[in-house]
């Protein structure tokens, strides 16, 4: 079977060839002696038309085919100047591979997301969605590109983990006791001696500190994996399994550590643009149409740098258009974090040295006693897409970060022993992969960049 893809990439080639190709039928409109079939096979999100006529035996089979049936069609294609499609296939052979019920949801017409998200099984055959969904595709592997190009090991972090990277307590636990009846110790509470793991265990937030350990080792590493937060926040940016991209690097800095970043971002960027022209045109001119303008902006500037100090300035002096007032201190909104990449740098910015007490235990100290060494990558219509830092690498100041926020020391013996063994600067950060799906398509909710997604309530198929 031919691609369709490669009948519109390599036309020349296919031009007055007899071919085979299968895929699902996107509409069929017939009259008594001919018809005509849409076909798309996933591969393209241009169908092909296929002209079949009552020479074919199975004529009147073919006439009363349902959307959505998978057909495999045999013929020459030829060039069709004057239509609006380049060509279209002229059936020899219209094989039925298997016939679809007349009730399938996907019929010739424009479908609200929020519709298709309702049948998360059927929308990737969608144009939409199928360019979403290959573009996703497409991106995961220029990253592994990106890093591997730059000898970066790939570290497989675990899944279930004791502990809480974020500090956050946003977490799934993870368990085998019977919920109706939970093993208690003598004063009342939960045994989880008990359960699986000897002790409580949940999903991982982010692969960062077993990465830090590899990082101590391979110099430079990279985590891409799923992550799950159980975050109360029903936003169009935030899912409660999403992946991860986390870098972590050895004798490098906050600055070693963005400029990573910036190269990544664009190196991806570069990357869809060259490999898939044709997705990317879809969405500039259905779904965003300043998308390519803005990410050929991205590839000719420089990101903005600004601390947090700095845009906490900035911010103040606009706070009669935010719902929520900013002052030194607070931790940055959605609202504020699109007002300076939007309005203010109108381009990708990094905002760093937050304060400490709005970010992880495990974040460089700076001079000032009161930021840390953090950087948030904030890009137009978005927001936050990377978090990351320098890591606390002096043994006596992380015990004591960890202590003032009541971390268990013994919980965390492997993390300090880094910095007992041969302690080195290091720095890294993550990536929302969602997000960056939907930095690089425009597409506005997570929940239309995830095969699946599972966001609070919802937890389909
Ligand atoms: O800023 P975060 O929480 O950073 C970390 O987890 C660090 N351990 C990373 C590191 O330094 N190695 O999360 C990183 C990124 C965010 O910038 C955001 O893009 C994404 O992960 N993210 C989410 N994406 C979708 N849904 C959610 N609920 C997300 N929470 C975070
Ligand atoms: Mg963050």
């Amino acid at each position: 079977l031919t691609n369709i893809r490669d009948l519109f990439r390599d036309k020349e080639m296919y031009l007055d060839k007899e071919i085979s190709v299968g895929g699902w039928v996107r509409s069929v409109r017939g009259s008594k002696t001919f018809g005509f079939i849409v076909v798309n096979d996933g591969t393209f999100f241009e169908p092909l038309q296929v002209v079949y006529g009552d020479h074919l035996e199975n004529f009147a089979e073919i006439s009363k085919l349902n959307v959505g049936a998978a057909i495999i069609v045999t013929g020459k294609l030829v060039a069709t100047p004057d239509a609006k499609q380049p060509f279209e296939i002229q059936a020899d052979k219209v094989e039925i591979e298997g016939a679809s019920a007349p009730d399938y949801p996907l019929q010739k017409k424009r479908h609200s997301f929020e519709y298709l998200r309702t049948i998360s099984h059927l929308r990737p055959r969608t144009n939409t969605f199928e360019a979403v969904f290959r573009v996703r595709s497409l991106i995961a592997y220029a990253i592994h590109k990106f890093f591997q190009e730059r000898d970066f090991v790939y570290v497989h972090t675990p899944l279930i983990t004791g502990s809480d990277c974020e500090g956050a307590g946003e977490m799934f636990q993870v368990t085998t006791m019977d919920l109706n009846n939970v093993p208690k110790t003598d004063d009342g509470s939960v045994d989880f001696t008990q359960d699986f793991f000897g002790k409580p265990t949940n999903l991982t937030v982010s692969g960062q500190l077993n990465g830090e350990t590899y990082a101590m080792a391979f110099k430079n590493i990279y985590t891409f994996g799923p992550t799950f937060r159980a975050e109360n926040s029903n936003t169009t940016r935030h899912a409660a399994e999403f992946w991860m991209i986390e870098p972590e690097i050895a004798f490098a800095d906050l600055k070693d550590d963005m400029v990573l970043a910036e190269s990544m971002l664009k190196y991806v960027i570069r990357y869809v643009l060259e490999h898939a022209p044709e997705e990317m045109e879809f969405f500039n001119k259905f779904v965003d149409k300043g998308l390519l303008d803005r990410l050929n902006h991205v590839l000719n500037s420089d990101f903005g740098h600004v601390t947090y100090t700095e845009a906490i300035e900035i911010l103040e002096k606009n706070n009669d258009k935010f719902d929520y007032k900013v002052f030194w201190g607070a931790d940055l909104q959605t609202e504020h974090e699109r007002y300076l990449t939007e309005e203010i740098f109108k381009r990708p910015v990094f905002v760093t040295d937050y304060p400490k007490e709005i970010k992880a235990f495990y974040m460089k100290l700076n001079e000032d006693g009161k930021t840390v060494a953090a950087m948030d990558c904030l890009v137009p219509g978005i927001g936050e897409i990377i978090g990351g830092s320098q890591r606390e690498d002096d043994y006596d100041k992380l015990l004591e970060r960890m202590k003032e926020l009541g971390l268990k020391a013994e919980d965390y013996d492997f993390y300090l022993d880094l910095r007992k063994y041969g302690s080195a600067r290091h720095a890294g950060f993550g990536l929302g992969f969602e997000r960056c799906v939907m930095y690089l398509t425009g597409m506005g909710n997570i929940r239309d960049v995830i095969p699946f997604p599972r966001t609070v309530n919802n937890c389909e198929l």
